[in-house]
């Protein structure tokens, strides 16, 4: 199935697995590589934390906090504690796994990318038959990747039509049969859209899986983004009157009511993403040594370089000039970068002896090419790094 029919056909309608090799996803988090994130990283409740049939365990029977001498609370982690709860059949969770993990980083760059949302992935591991959470709906789409052992899921209709987080009632727990029910084993996915309630219970063998946490925009985000933009009409900056006459009052609404229709009438969805995706912040990653590079500064061409902005451009062109909207900021390039640009968006990461040849087509010095990425990096566009 191509990305294109997975897109039109379930995404955001109905839940969807997908079968796949066994091997496919085990280099993404080994479980030796889980245990060093663990070790490595001070994580505290509740980015890291044991759930069992539903309930976090307290986080003090398996973290200690040591006060340094100068105040800082650090968490620790007990082993044998969480050793005693791992085999009491606790699942353990990690949230936002892919700030810690490269690899794991990068599908996600991926696939927001293609999805045009941020994309937040949690580890869930178990190693006991026990269920860590019960019956629930998520507030937003999950992609399941089962990267190590098995679990048996199940999947029912949502009770209330798109439910929300911030929502004025709760769906009712479903009374209905599952529409779905299978064991996802390594290498298998599973999407599963809001709204949509599930279960999942280990086997009894050690089970790894990680979920992509996807939120989709709604009416109410458009709703909200056209309300900022009347901000910029007086009409709706003056005071409501509370004290005219009614037929004062009425006037004064017939004319928001007009102005605001107009406004909505000639908006269409992709005005709505195109301000959306220009504004969407970039992960984080300083480039070092070289953020505080001069402009006279010359690259050998072995660097690595990581273009930024992490949605799709839309680039307008004229006779001299090509433009377009990303990091919130508005950008104007010559020309002369379009091959350039156009490389760093298609490979995100590339290195700078590629730019120099794509600035050779166009008659560019590779002093000129450094020059250029200087300013891309002075101005958050790019990351610059050595090459390991
Ligand atoms: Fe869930």
């Amino acid at each position: 199935m191509s990305t294109q029919e997975f897109l039109e056909t379930y995404w955001s309608k109905s839940p969807r697995y997908f079968g796949g090799e066994p091997t496919r996803f085990q280099d993404l988090l080994p479980w030796g590589r889980l245990g060093q994130i663990l070790q490595e990283n001070r994580l505290d409740y509740p980015r890291m934390r044991l759930s069992k049939k539903g309930k976090d365990i307290p986080q003090e029977t398996y973290l200690k906090y040591e006060t340094t001498r100068r105040g800082t609370r650090i968490p620790q982690i007990s082993l044998s504690d969480l050793n005693a709860h791992l085999n009491d059949g606790c699942l353990l969770v990690v949230d936002a796994i892919d700030e810690m993990s490269p690899s794991i980083r990068m599908l996600c760059e991926k696939c927001e990318f293609v999805l045009g949302e941020h994309i937040q992935v949690n580890a869930y591991a178990g190693w006991k038959k026990t269920q860590g959470f019960s019956t629930h709906w998520d507030d937003h789409d999950v992609i399941i990747v089962q990267v190590h052992g098995e679990k048996a899921w199940r999947i029912f209709q949502p009770t209330r039509d798109f439910p929300m987080y911030l929502d004025v009632e709760n769906p009712p727990p479903p009374l209905a049969q599952p529409v779905w029910c299978g064991t996802i084993k390594a290498g298998d996915v599973l999407y599963i859209p809001r709204g949509w309630w599930h279960d999942a219970t280990p086997t009894g063998k050690p089970t790894l899986h990680l979920t992509f946490g996807i939120t989709n925009r709604t009416g109410m985000d458009f709703m909200a983004w056209f309300c900022e933009r009347l901000r910029t009409n007086p009409l709706f900056r003056k005071d409501l009157s509370r004290f005219s006459s009614c037929e004062a009052q009425e006037n004064h609404l017939s004319l928001l009511k007009q102005a605001a229709f107009n406004e909505l009438n000639i908006l269409r969805t992709r005005h709505f993403f195109n301000d959306y995706d220009a504004r969407a912040k970039p992960r984080v990653r300083p480039s070092l040594p070289w953020i505080v590079l001069q402009s006279e500064a010359k690259f050998d061409g072995h660097e690595i370089v990581e273009w930024v902005p992490p949605r799709r451009l839309r680039i307008d062109r004229d006779d001299v000039s090509l433009y377009f909207h990303a990091l919130g900021k508005s950008w104007e390039f010559s020309l002369k970068a379009d091959a350039m640009l156009d490389a760093l968006e298609k490979h995100r990461r590339l290195p700078v002896m590629a730019l120099f040849g794509k600035g050779m087509e166009v008659g560019l010095e590779n002093a000129q090419v450094s020059a250029f990425l200087i300013e891309l990096l002075n101005n958050g566009l790019i990351n610059v790094y050595d090459a390991i």
